[in-house]
């Protein structure tokens, strides 16, 4: 693969398409149902349109930022998603090498193919995205392994009662090909479960339906991470995250494969970040596929977005390389689109530098 020739996200898709065996790729494109919510995410982001500023001095550019401890070079960081190895024989050790090239973190799934500890021993910036199983003291010797692993950070995703319902994944019957396993979770489910066909939804089936934002607090008190609850789309949500000991919000509809038919995150963003205010950090997921996208999330009141499907396509493109490569592209897009709004530094971006279509 001539990576030099994939220019956009579009392109790494494609690419992707064409290397990925159908049942992995229906299983990263899928969203729930109709996928209503799927297309509007990226629909979203168009509803938004610059008001661009002129003779500003844009000669010195800066999209540098950080977040809750971690340092960005662009305000980019990689979305947990499951199962890397169903896109490179390296898995998830080759996305966090990549994106610790690319200066940024990443969020590393409880449904990895490569156990959080291997993740860890790249020495990239991670981050750790749990999912809250019934039994809690498994719930907790898995924050304890990424506490001891030096993750900085525990991103509890909340829009997950259970996986939602994915037609292709349905026809498919889909299932991890042999050698394959859910890493985290071999001692969770007894390594026959781990690597049955039925992994997911064995493992689905553990997920906690009776959640609530108390057991937000309980894991704030289990560890001194910063705790950030992925899922969040409602104000209310996003202040009762607060007042549960979060250090902030991720709004997302976990990339249209959950609740189908709700908006886009866009579209709900500047009311969550209206009542979070300066209390905790909010960032956004979902759709998000050019640095455009990414400077109107900020210009919103985001403080950095994260990709999801763009980092699948690349990895299946063509594995860490890929990875740097659509991460690279991405801030190429966020400096010249800073450029050419006249907003030279990233802090200097907000509100006024956005507007709704009419
Ligand atoms: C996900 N997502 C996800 N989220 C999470 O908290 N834990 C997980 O294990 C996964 N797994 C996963 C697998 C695949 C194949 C996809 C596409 C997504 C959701 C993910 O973190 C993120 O919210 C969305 O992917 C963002 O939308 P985009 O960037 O894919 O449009
Ligand atoms: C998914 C789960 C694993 O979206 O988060 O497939």
């Amino acid at each position: 693969m001539d990576l030099d020739r994939l220019v956009n996200v579009d392109d790494f898709h494609a690419a992707a398409r064409a290397r990925l065996d159908p049942m992995a790729y229906d299983y990263y494109r899928s969203g729930a149902l109709g996928e209503r919510t799927l297309a509007e995410n990226e629909r979203a982001w168009g509803r938004y349109a610059f008001r661009r500023r002129t003779l500003v001095g844009v000669a010195d550019l800066d999209a540098r930022t950080s977040v809750l401890g971690s340092d960005l070079s662009f305000p980019v960081m990689v979305a947990p998603t499951a199962f890397h190895r169903l896109a490179d024989p390296e898995g998830e050790v080759a996305t966090a090498r990549a994106a610790a090239a690319a200066g940024t973190v990443m969020v590393a799934s409880t449904l990895a193919t490569v156990a959080l500890e291997d993740v860890a021993a790249t020495g990239a910036p991670r981050w750790f995205q749990l999912y809250v199983f019934t039994d809690r003291g498994l719930t907790r010797e898995l924050v304890e392994r990424a506490v001891a692993a030096g993750y900085t950070a525990l991103v509890p995703t909340v829009d997950t009662p259970t996986i939602g319902i994915r037609d292709a994944d349905q026809r498919n019957r889909f299932v991890l090909p042999p050698g394959m396993e859910l890493a985290n979770v071999t001692r969770v489910l007894g390594p026959d479960d781990a690597r049955s066909g039925s992994a997911l939804r064995a493992f689905s089936a553990q997920f906690d339906p009776s959640l609530t934002w108390r057991d937000i607090e309980w894991l704030a008190g289990l560890c001194d991470l910063p705790v950030v609850p992925k899922g969040v789309v409602h104000p209310d949500d996003a202040r009762a995250a607060l007042a549960s000991g979060a250090a902030g919000v991720v709004v997302s509809n976990h990339g249209g494969r959950q609740l189908d038919g709700e908006p886009g995150t866009a579209d709900v963003l500047p009311a969550v970040v209206d009542a979070v205010g300066d209390a905790g950090v909010v960032l956004v997921d979902g759709g998000i596929r050019r640095g455009t996208d990414v400077v109107k999330a900020v210009a919103l009141g985001a403080a950095a977005v994260l990709v999801g499907r763009p980092v699948l396509w690349a990895l299946a493109a063509g594995g860490q390389a890929g990875v740097e490569r659509l991460l690279g592209l991405l801030r190429d897009e966020v400096l010249d689109t800073l450029r050419q709004l006249g907003v030279p530094r990233l802090a200097d971006l907000g509100g006024a530098h956005v507007t709704r279509h009419p």
